[in-house]
């Protein structure tokens, strides 16, 4: 993650300095990123001069002192809060009282990681998607320690370097790996009933809704135990909100070491000749497995913004720029229309009597208006 946004910013006319604790992974992010650059010349997105200037910006280093003049870095090392700890408070050391201090964090808290600086007020989270050079959302995170001159600094860089920025709050999952969990939820839960199968599922979502991949594809694609972890950390920082219960059928594949593409088996088969299932087509059920999966989006997304997480403006965009959904949930709300939405929660929730599938109040109002 860290060299994608170190290509970023260096294609953005930065000096770059890329620090890691390993040589070796330095030497396969250069590798890594001479091969993209080539590529990016032989198709003619940049010159053979601009390749050997982005080349040029970026230095690669294991020693933090090298930090010195820079005035933004963004943390993007592994995930366990000690570490980013003693990583914040060193590089306070080394740097000027000027320099904003970002994290790329996905499911910490930018308040906790702020808590290691003596002056805490130049923390944020700047939230890339990967890979960072392709995928155009950045959610943009200020802490309660944050100051605005840190945010609207931060904000108008990275505005600046083409990509689509959104704030939001502290929140755990931030705005899309918040909203996005009943994709992945909900798909689990009707298989789990017996609703219908995993190539089902996904042939309804694609199919009839319109996402470029189903919850299960898109689940192997990601790794069944990375998504299961950030839906066990998701659950566990909503004080255990039953909307974001992880599924046992995850957990299975997870630790029968069904990961998905990368193990060659997940959801489904990636071996070779392997035969893939063919799904039921049948219009009615996959309306069934449609209509309930984006009202529980759509739920989701009413809750972002009855808490104040983002503006209803920022979470359509958050969506369909960060995973690609096909229109943002609550303009998908509007056309559906909200009462139909409302119904469609309510008829889950009088049936399971599940807190899960409790209609958010701000839908609710809406609807009573
Ligand atoms: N992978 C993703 O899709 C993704 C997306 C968005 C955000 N993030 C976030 O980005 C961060 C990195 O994720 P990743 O998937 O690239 O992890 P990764 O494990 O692939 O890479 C982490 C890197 O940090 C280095 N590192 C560890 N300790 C270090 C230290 N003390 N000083 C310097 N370098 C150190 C490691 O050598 C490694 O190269 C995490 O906070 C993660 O939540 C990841």
């Amino acid at each position: 993650m860290g060299s994608g946004i170190a290509q970023v910013a260096a294609q953005n006319e930065h000096e770059t300095i890329l620090v890691d604790v390993s040589q070796e992974t330095l030497n396969k992010a250069e590798d890594d990123l001479n091969k993209i650059l080539n590529r990016l010349v032989e198709k003619d997105r940049i010159s053979a001069d601009d390749k050997i200037n982005i080349q040029g910006r970026i230095t690669y280093t294991t020693d933090m002192a090298d930090f010195k003049g820079c005035s933004l870095i963004i943390e993007a090392i592994v995930e366990k809060l000690e570490v980013k700890h003693q990583v914040f408070s060193k590089m306070e050391n080394i740097v000027s009282a000027e320099c904003i201090l970002a994290s790329n964090t996905s499911s910490l808290s930018i308040a906790s990681i702020g808590s290691a600086l003596k002056n805490p007020d130049r923390i944020l989270g700047i939230h890339f998607f990967n890979p960072a050079p392709l995928m155009p959302l950045v959610e943009i995170i200020p802490a309660v320690q944050t100051s605005e001159k840190t945010l609207k600094t931060a904000k108008d860089l990275i505005d600046s370097w083409g990509k689509s920025t959104v704030v939001c709050k502290d929140t755990p999952g931030f705005i899309v790996n918040r909203v996005a969990r009943p994709f992945y939820g909900e798909a689990l839960r009707i298989y789990e009933e017996g609703i219908a199968d995993f190539v089902t599922i996904d042939w309804a979502m694609t199919e009839l809704g319109g996402f470029r991949m189903g919850p299960f594809t898109l689940m192997d694609y990601i790794g069944n135990d990375v998504n299961y972890a950030v839906t066990e950390s998701v659950f566990a920082a909503f004080y255990y909100d039953p909307r974001f219960k992880p599924s046992f059928t995850q957990r299975r594949h997870s630790e029968a070491g069904y990961l998905g593409r990368k193990s060659g088996r997940g959801y489904f088969n990636y071996a070779e000749g392997a035969t893939q299932p063919e799904p039921n087509k049948d219009p009615i059920l996959g309306k069934k497995i449609l209509d309930r999966i984006l009202a529980m989006l759509i739920n989701e997304a009413f809750d972002a913004v009855f808490m104040q997480v983002a503006s209803p403006e920022d979470i359509d965009k958050a969506m369909t720029k960060g995973v690609n959904y096909p229109k943002g949930l609550l303009a998908w709300a509007d056309e559906i229309g909200l009462e139909k939405v409302f119904n469609q929660l309510d008829s889950l929730f009088q049936e399971y009597g599940e807190d899960r599938y409790r209609p958010n109040p701000l839908l609710r109002r809406r609807v009573n208006l």
